[in-house]
């Protein structure tokens, strides 16, 4: 079976998870699109890892994992990343495939992302700095490396030489910066390119080959819907597609070999960055979830803006994303509350609004409508079966199942594969 796992909301949904649980089932793991601006975390044990890159399903032996052609690479933290799994015991060798056609992350790109942001001014992204705009903008404007063009020695040289001359007269004329020296990034790239080679490949041809052998493939998305492109928040969104969109794209793979898209909501909703969010919580009611939830940025460290769950964006990203089902993430933050709201819909001049409005003109008039449920006020972090769940948690699922009308596939309890709660048998 070929699952895709895509975030619902704004990212941080707790994906890596879940990722980390499916990927036992899978043969392959790939991710689609973003880059280092990514962060999943996976908990074992007393060990936690964190991925910006690589797939997580690379901590499953024997598994293979592909990095898309949709993905903005920095191979330099790739290669950290390797490095560190190896010092933890993991090797990778024959397990991790590149995409020719995915993008590199060069040092401007990053130096732009810092600069661009610093002339926005309040009116901030707020990037994770890791490049991915600057890296997405040369790639649509033709002017981007690939990685088959950086394990090229010859093509690199030549092509890297227009690019950086362009690039420092941006820098220095715009941004009043310095600019890179040719030499030293030369010499620093060409040896990333050497050190990466041997993991490049044609992957949409691994995968369908794979797929046409009976193996299964999961998808996994970085980011979440309304930080897409096209279907986020824009212009306060990532330059990629978190939807399940950019699977077909970002991976060469048809929907037709597609089993199911399954997408990943936390509890409560959070956003690191600026741009709207909705249910936002009054300061300390926010600062006790983030805390609970451990709500700061895995790349960045920043913290993470906290808000009520949110039933508009969800049923938006159902239908974005066409979901089967969903996984309910983080349950267990709300453990110690007393009452919980769910916003079911937002009232806009008079109207009820059910699906997120594109404009960010109306969203801000809009005004989220709560229904307030009580709180069931003990531990559920070491519950194992729905049955055995406070009747207050059940009441909030069923309430998010009805309103939604989707199945709840999985619940999570706590950061550990074991704080699970298993409602689809098939995912077992
Ligand atoms: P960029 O992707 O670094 O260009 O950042 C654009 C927006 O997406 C910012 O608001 C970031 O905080 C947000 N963002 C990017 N990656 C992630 C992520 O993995 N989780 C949550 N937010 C993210």
């Amino acid at each position: 079976m070929n699952i895709v796992i895509v975030g619902t909301q704004f990212g941080d949904e707790g994906k890596g998870k879940f990722i980390d649980l499916l990927a036992k089932r899978a043969d392959y793991i790939a991710r689609y699109q973003g880059g280092a601006n990514a962060g999943h975390t996976v908990v074992i044990g007393k060990k936690e890892f964190i991925f910006h890159l690589i797939p997580s399903g690379i901590l499953h032996k024997r598994k293979k994992c592909i990095i898309g052609n949709g993905l903005v690479v920095d191979p330099q933290t790739l290669l950290e990343e390797i490095e560190n799994l190896k010092k933890r015991g993991i090797d990778v060798k024959g397990r991790l495939f590149i995409s020719e056609n995915a993008h590199i992350v060069m040092p401007y790109h990053k130096l732009l992302d810092r600069v661009s942001e610093l002339a926005r001014k309040r009116k901030k992204i707020g990037t994770t700095g890791r490049g991915i705009g600057p890296c997405y903008t040369d790639k649509v404007a033709r002017t981007g490396i690939r990685v088959a063009d950086l394990i090229d020695e010859k093509t690199f040289k030549k092509k890297f030489k227009k690019i950086l001359d362009e690039k420092n007269q941006l820098l220095r004329k715009i941004y009043h910066q310095k600019g890179f020296s040719y030499r030293k990034v030369l010499i620093e790239y060409s040896s990333y390119g050497r050190r990466i080679k041997k993991y490049v490949t044609n992957t949409s041809l691994l995968i369908n080959r794979a797929i046409d052998k009976g193996k299964s493939v999961l998808l996994e998305g970085a980011q979440g819907t309304f930080l897409d492109i096209d279907w986020g928040t824009y212009p306060y969104v990532t330059s990629s597609h978190p939807v399940v969109g950019g699977v077909l794209t970002g991976l060469g793979v048809g929907p037709t070999r597609i089993d199911r898209v399954i997408g990943v909501a936390k509890a409560y909703t959070t956003r690191v960055g600026g741009g709207p969010l909705p249910t936002e919580l009054p300061k300390r009611l926010g600062e006790r979830v983030r805390e609970r939830g451990r709500e700061y940025g895995a790349t960045t460290g920043r913290p993470r803006r906290c808000g009520w769950l949110d039933l508009v964006l969800l049923r938006s990203a159902i239908q974005i994303n066409g979901l089967d089902s969903l996984i309910l993430t983080k349950l267990d933050v709300f453990d110690e509350l007393k009452e919980i709201k769910i916003c079911t819909h937002y009232r806009y001049r008079g109207r009820e609004i059910n699906f997120f409005p594109n404009s960010l003109r109306v969203l801000s008039q809009c005004k989220p409508q709560y229904e307030v449920l009580k709180g069931w006020q003990e531990s559920i972090s070491r519950i194992k079966s729905y049955k055995k769940l406070p009747p207050n948690t059940k009441k909030y699922v069923k309430k998010i199942k009805k309103l939604l009308g989707i199945k709840i596939a999985l619940i999570s309890v706590g950061p550990q594969r074991n704080q699970t709660i298993v409602l689809d048998k098939t995912l077992r």
